[in-house]
């Protein structure tokens, strides 16, 4: 004799919980009447294909609070006398066999690895993505919020513009035009919480559970995860060292494409002028959609900035996604949008839908801070530290590791990709190795990267970020890598 207790395997109860709630319930419903036999936890354990202790401490669970005894030599049965303290009567009449099903959660959740302030971090840590956060220009960020307090009136008491606070989105227009090469009305612009709010309202607007999206292959595990969400079907499209493959993209049926052109990641490609032109090609094809992730772009050392999809555009294809996350800092959440004109009212709808808006406070003292030229600077500033930490890497690399270094990725961003000799262990164990010594050394699928079917290669890649770490750190942690894998492979 068994059961019919229906047992998640993936929810947040132990199965030791269910069982004894299921029962718990039946009594208390009256679908187990008082005097009635429960199997045996041997029987009940085989129905459920559960181990016998998880029936047992269920069972003893429910003995204790007086709902089941066990006689010896007879069996379990349910008692005679259910105690009201565990459930008042008045509850009771609402129990879980008569209750409806609660609503269930309806669209699946899976978010890549988010590491955040409080994180246990390796002591030489090279992550993915994050910028040096003693580099951020507090002390200009702390007099211009003053000033914004100083001067605040009805902004305090009063929602704002839901497309952003509007001297935000002229600031931005006019920087674009200056860095990106491409005029952006502010009307097309909508400040975000990051580009990844700006990716969740465009996957509001036109991803549903019938759409096919085209994501780079290898690609941003947070758009796949997002896109997954909605329920929509993936197309993944190779890239190679020069990023998306645009004839691939003919080969879906996508009419939406996300793409990094910059600094794809996490390969660190940028797509040559050609490519952009077929990506815009292929929109113009199938009249459909490319989203333009520019999360890094500004961060560019030996090569003049690429020009944006957006700037070879006419406002018909492109939707721009841009985020103060690599060059400011991903704590004060700050992205945008800009939208062909089609879109903006449903984009602002959306934006409204989940927000009312964003707090006006930063988006003003931003606006100050681009506006009076501070931006500028800091991104100079940031530029010029980073490329000595990229070089350092890349010094470091060689040093102890030879001069035969394949690495690829390096001309801009916050990170560079290592694809490691064949002498050496491959990435997953060099990384395991790294962190037995105290140093963060990842794969990309461990810091926000996936592959869709494996891709050549791929598990000899590690994706070094070096934002964070000064010169001297970066050598003593390579140092430090090198060391340990050498004696690794000694006591191989
Ligand atoms: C490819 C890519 N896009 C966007 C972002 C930035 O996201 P957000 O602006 O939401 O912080 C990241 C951050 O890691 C990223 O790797």
């Amino acid at each position: 004799m068994s059961l019919p207790i229906p047992l998640s395997r993936s929810g947040n109860l132990s199965l030791q919980e269910q069982i004894y709630r299921f029962i718990r319930d039946k009594i208390l419903s009256g679908g187990y009447r008082s005097g009635i036999q429960l199997p045996s936890s041997r029987d009940l354990a085989e129905g459920l294909q559960v181990a016998r202790n998880t029936v047992t401490l269920a069972y003893e669970w429910l003995t204790s609070e007086g709902y089941i005894e066990t006689r010896r030599g007879a069996g379990t049965f349910v008692c005679k006398v259910v105690p009201d303290i565990v459930d008042p009567p008045q509850q009771r009449s609402r129990s879980a066999a008569q209750e409806p099903p609660r609503p269930a959660i309806a669209i699946p959740f899976d978010t890549s690895v988010m590491v955040n302030k409080n994180t246990a971090r390796p002591q030489f840590d090279f992550w993915y993505g994050r910028p040096d956060a003693r580099q951020f220009p507090l002390k200009t960020w702390r007099r211009l919020i003053t000033e914004q307090l100083t001067q605040a009136t009805r902004s305090l008491a009063e929602y704002g513009e839901q497309a952003g606070e509007i001297g935000l989105r002229q600031a931005i227009s006019e920087h674009l035009s200056t860095s990106r090469g491409f005029t952006a009305d502010p009307s097309r612009i909508i400040i975000t919480f990051g580009a990844q709010e700006a990716l969740n309202i465009v996957c509001r607007l036109l991803v549903n559970d019938r759409t096919v999206v085209a994501l780079e292959n290898p690609g941003y595990a947070s758009i796949v995860a997002l896109v997954r969400s909605v329920g929509a079907m993936i197309a993944p499209v190779a890239v190679d060292e020069e990023g998306i493959i645009p004839e691939a993209l003919h080969e879906t049926r996508a009419t939406l494409v996300y793409t990094t052109p910059s600094h794809q990641f996490p390969t660190g490609a940028v797509l040559p002028l050609e490519r952009r032109q077929a990506v815009l090609a292929w929109a113009e094809k199938v009249n459909g959609y490319v989203i333009e992730d520019d999360y890094d772009s500004e961060i560019i050392y030996d090569r003049p900035p690429s020009a944006a999809l957006a700037a070879l555009d006419s406002n018909r294809h492109v939707i721009y996604v841009g985020s103060f996350s690599k060059s400011l800092g991903a704590g004060i959440r700050l992205g945008f949008l800009v939208l062909p004109s089609e879109l903006v009212e449903a984009a602002v709808a959306h934006k409204s839908l989940s927000t009312f808006g964003q707090p006006w406070l930063e988006q003003a003292a931003l606006a100050a801070f681009i506006r009076e030229g501070h931006f500028r600077s800091h991104l100079r500033r940031i530029r010029t530290l980073y490329r000595a930490r990229r070089d350092a890497v890349i010094e470091s690399l060689r040093r102890y590791f030879g001069d035969e270094l394949a690495i690829s990725g390096h001309s801009s961003g916050l990170h560079l990709i290592w694809t490691l000799p064949e002498h050496l262990p491959d990435a997953k164990e060099v990384s395991a190795i790294a962190r037995a010594v105290d140093v963060g050394f990842y794969t990309p699928w461990r810091v926000g990267a996936v592959e869709f079917g494996r891709i050549d290669g791929s598990e000899r890649r590690l994706l070094i970020g070096y934002a964070c770490l000064t010169p001297a750190e970066i050598q003593t942690g390579v140092k430090r890598v090198a060391g340990a894998i050498a004696d690794h492979m000694r006591r191989r």
